[in-house]
């Protein structure tokens, strides 16, 4: 069997939250873990048992995800996004 892709979600607002519920429903993907600049978002990322970070620098410093879903607001999805396809 194929091993899962390691997502991870930048975000965890209204959309974030969604997307953190379709991972863990999902037979294909598993969530890497979370990045949010809000501190409220931590008790999500022990709820799903990964790594939480409060930033993006520090997500791609650390084990790198195979995948990032950016579900931050729409003014930093470009520079998000470019600093990924970067790392
Ligand atoms: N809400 C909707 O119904 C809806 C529907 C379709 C698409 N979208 C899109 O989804 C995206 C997110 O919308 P939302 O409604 O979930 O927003 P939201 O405000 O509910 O959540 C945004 C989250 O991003 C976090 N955040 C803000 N700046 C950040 C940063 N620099 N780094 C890391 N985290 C940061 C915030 O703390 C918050 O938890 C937007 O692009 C929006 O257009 C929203």
């Amino acid at each position: 069997m194929k091993r899962k892709i390691k997502v991870a979600v930048v975000g965890i607002g209204l959309m974030g939250s969604q997307h953190l519920i379709a991972i863990k429903n999902s037979k294909k993907a598993d969530l890497h873990s979370i990045v949010d600049i809000n501190e409220r978002s931590r008790a999500h990322a022990k709820k799903f048992k990964v790594p939480f970070y409060k930033n993006s620098s520090a997500l791609i410093k650390n084990n790198k995800p195979d995948a990032v879903i950016v579900a931050t607001p729409n003014q930093f999805h470009e520079k998000h996004t470019i600093s990924f396809f970067k790392c």
